[in-house]
């Protein structure tokens, strides 16, 4: 199989790399627009890069209503307030739905058109979007790395994914993350290993997704429960930021799967956080897949230290189900449906909007959708005993 491979990104990562943000803008205008949300705003990283900037000589304008799960309206809004403001460069801090909405935002101030005509397989975008800087204050998402950008349109998720959304520059500094409460750290530290083992299964995966998955699922194995037992424990909060862009790049290259693909209609439609979403899904998801690939689960387990010798390849999948299973409960993250006002006849519709997915193609296992009804069946339900 051709493997393709293009990550055109300058990656500035430890602690207090934040400093180096205004050399990244050098040259671009002296006008920063910031993309941020309500909670990142007041608690602490946006002021941090704003003063930093400010002290380079750099003015700034602050944009901090983008909320979880963001819609168009927020884009259109921030786009509005930069055109405003005639910002030239954008700087994006804050979990994945900043990253993202600073994405786009760069890239329509410099394009015609609409959200909608790019978003999915639409339009590509023709000129270069304004410098954009990404600066991730969890680890999670990966977004700082990818060139894909998921917002909601009328209650569907719907990614763009082209080779212009790249950030200028990414900029990660782990001490940014310190302050991130224990719940986000085990749902976001989630999207990491989803995003690390569903790109080291996937069809798409090569040798050089595979180096960056394995490590980073190694890097969860070993850092994930320090970070959410200990906020400030720093060499945890850095092995997990390390891990977080690993796994970002391995999906950015390698693609994802049905974990993701599912993920899409519990964020979308009950509006569910998507780290907790994974969370819940991936060992479902892992269990169902691993028929397909039981050797690359049995690497799983390895990368995860779990001792395998002598294991058969299912047997060491099986571990790899369990201790991700273990890690889950030990964070405590569980879900209870009816806060989300779950019916029977969510699994059929959320069924349709998963099986729309483009990922699901990457997924080794292919999916039927009365597969995916039944693996949410399983979900909502608690019926294991269905597949
Ligand atoms: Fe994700």
């Amino acid at each position: 199989m051709v493997k393709r491979f293009y990550l055109p990104i300058r990656i500035h990562f430890g602690p207090q790399a934040t400093e180096v943000i205004p050399s990244l803008l050098a040259g671009f205008g002296k006008r920063v627009f910031i993309i941020t949300d309500p909670g990142v705003r007041s608690a602490g990283p946006v002021d941090k890069v704003a003063s930093i900037l400010s002290n380079a000589g750099l003015e700034t304008e602050i944009f901090d209503e983008v909320r979880a799960n963001p819609h168009q309206d927020t884009v259109y809004k921030a786009l509005d307030a930069l055109k405003g403001a005639g910002c030239s460069c954008v700087v994006g801090i804050g979990g994945g739905s900043a990253l993202d909405v600073g994405k786009v935002v760069a890239a329509l101030a410099t394009n015609p058109g609409s959200l909608s005509e790019y978003q999915w397989d639409g339009r590509q975008f023709e000129h270069d979007p304004l410098p954009y800087v990404a600066v991730p204050t969890t680890a999670g998402t990966g977004s700082e790395v990818t060139r894909a950008a998921v917002i909601i349109d009328r209650n569907m998720k719907k990614g763009i994914a082209q080779d212009k959304l790249f950030p200028w520059a990414a900029v990660v500094d782990p001490d940014l993350m310190r302050s991130v409460p224990p719940f986000v750290t085990a749902t976001t530290g989630m999207d990491v290993l989803s995003h690390a083992v569903e790109a080291y299964v996937g069809l798409g995966a090569s040798p050089v997704t595979d180096g960056w998955a394995f490590e980073a699922i190694r890097l969860v194995g070993k850092y994930l429960l320090r970070a959410y037992a200990n906020g400030d424990d720093m060499t945890a909060r850095e092995g997990m930021a390390l891990a977080s862009t690993l796994a970002g790049a391995a999906m950015d290259q390698g693609g994802l799967g049905v974990v993701h693909a599912m993920a899409g209609p519990l964020s979308s439609i009950y509006d569910m956080p998507h780290g907790l979403a994974n969370a819940i899904l991936l060992p479902i998801a892992m269990r169902y897949n691993l028929i397909a690939a039981p050797e690359r689960y049995a690497d799983v387990a390895l990368a995860l230290g779990i001792p395998v010798t002598g294991m058969s390849a299912r047997e060491a999948g099986l571990c790899a189900v369990r201790a991700v299973e273990d890690l889950v409960a030990q964070m405590g993250i569980s879900v209870n449906w009816q806060t989300y006002g779950y019916r029977p006849e969510d699994a059929e519709r959320f069924a349709d909007e998963a099986m729309k997915m483009f990922m699901i193609k990457n997924n080794p296992r292919k999916m039927s959708r009365q597969d995916c009804v039944v693996l949410f069946r399983a979900l909502f339900e608690g019926r294991e005993d269905l597949f």
